[in-house]
């Protein structure tokens, strides 16, 4: 059988993590794939940089754009992040000449998300993202594929692994912030610019990827009311303790009907009180979690390894089976041009004030 063959761009943390893990699990992903999985290119800011994988076997590009123009790559897998720029770029062009796209990069897919499932709808091409949302959490499939049946009513949980090892952390040794966070970052949690952790941006992108799955909604990151931890003070975290609680910063979406033709989206991320016995609570360290309600499913609880190479390097390839098994088609729950609009609640019009 022909192996599917692969363009990896950027090898960073999770890059180098596909590539163990290919390397590792290769008998079972060949099983599961139908057939073998082979990466035959690659390209990274830098070249010479000691990754402790051996790049050797694969092509180089010194321009990354040019892996889209490759004929021996049939799915370009982009792990170099960032909204705009050379990502988008590769994105674009990738599946302008028909070849899938699989993506962790869940800024690009907040910002261009829907038009680069449109194009890659109309190539017959797959575009993926799994590994976009939550590290390793199958969240996507469990809502588009587990939760099809439903209709979600809400979605709420821990989407930035970098905020919750920080709040769990300072919560049990009183460590300062600042040294919490270069542990964060040296784990290989944080973003290149960690602001986007600590500012909640990075858990509303990934928002609102899931209100765009649960609600067949159009995606709005904008609409997301934002709120990160950086205002949360040792003091506030001792304070909730005394009262039973603990701090997460959470992420929630939900839909309310209007008096108006188009329902509304609230979407929301901030720092919340958790009482210590709810599972969001014994959310610690880089794991993310995501509860969804659907109104046969009852109450979905997701949790594990937000962050990090091994559990995102599994949500990348777990995408890449899929694409060798033959899946193409709109990566949301209906087809990306029945998305819906929708307008935007605002959380404070919620008590009628
Ligand atoms: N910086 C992100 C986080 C990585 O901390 O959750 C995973 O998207």
């Amino acid at each position: 059988t022909k192996p599917l063959r692969i363009a990896l761009a950027g090898v960073g943390t999770v890059g180098v993590g596909v590539i163990k893990l290919l390397d590792t699990n290769a008998d079972l992903v060949t099983a599961r794939a139908g057939r073998p999985i082979e990466i035959v290119a690659v390209s990274a800011r830098n070249k010479g940089r000691d990754r402790g994988v051996d790049l050797s076997p694969y092509a180089w590009e010194d321009d990354m754009t040019a892996l889209a123009a490759r004929g021996d790559v049939d799915v370009v897998v982009e792990l170099v992040g960032g909204s705009d720029g050379p990502a988008l770029a590769l994105a674009r062009n990738a599946i302008a000449a028909g070849k899938s796209l699989v993506t962790a990069n869940k800024a690009m897919i907040a910002h261009h998300g829907q038009a680069l499932a449109a194009a890659a709808e109309d190539k017959g091409a797959a575009l993926k993202f799994e590994a976009a949302v939550a590290g390793g959490i199958p969240i996507v499939k469990g809502l588009r594929e587990g939760a099809a049946a439903n209709s979600i009513e809400r979605i709420y949980g821990i989407l930035n692994g970098t905020a919750n090892y920080i709040l769990s952390t300072m919560e049990h040794s009183g460590a300062d912030f600042g040294a919490t966070l270069k542990d964060a970052q040296e784990l290989g949690y944080a973003e290149a610019d960690p602001t986007f952790d600590i500012e909640g941006v990075d858990a509303a992108h990934k928002l609102s990827i899931l209100a765009a799955i649960s609600f067949g909604a159009q995606i709005d990151f904008d609409a997301v009311d934002c709120e990160g931890i950086s205002s949360v003070r040792a003091a506030d975290i001792t304070q909730a303790d005394a009262l039973g609680y603990v701090i997460r910063l959470i992420g929630m979406a939900d839909v309310e009907a209007t008096a108006g033709e188009s329902p509304a989206l609230l979407q929301q991320v901030k720092p919340c009180l958790v009482p210590k016995g709810h599972p969001l609570a014994h959310t610690t360290g880089a794991t993310n979690a995501v509860v969804a309600e659907g109104n046969f499913s009852g109450r979905l609880f997701f949790q594990g390894a937000g962050a990090g190479d091994g559990p995102t390097a599994s949500a990348v390839v777990a995408d890449i089976i899929d694409i060798a098994r033959g899946e193409t088609g709109s990566p949301f729950s209906i087809p990306t041009a029945q998305l819906v609009p929708m307008t935007r609640a605002v959380s404070d019009n919620r008590t009628g004030q």
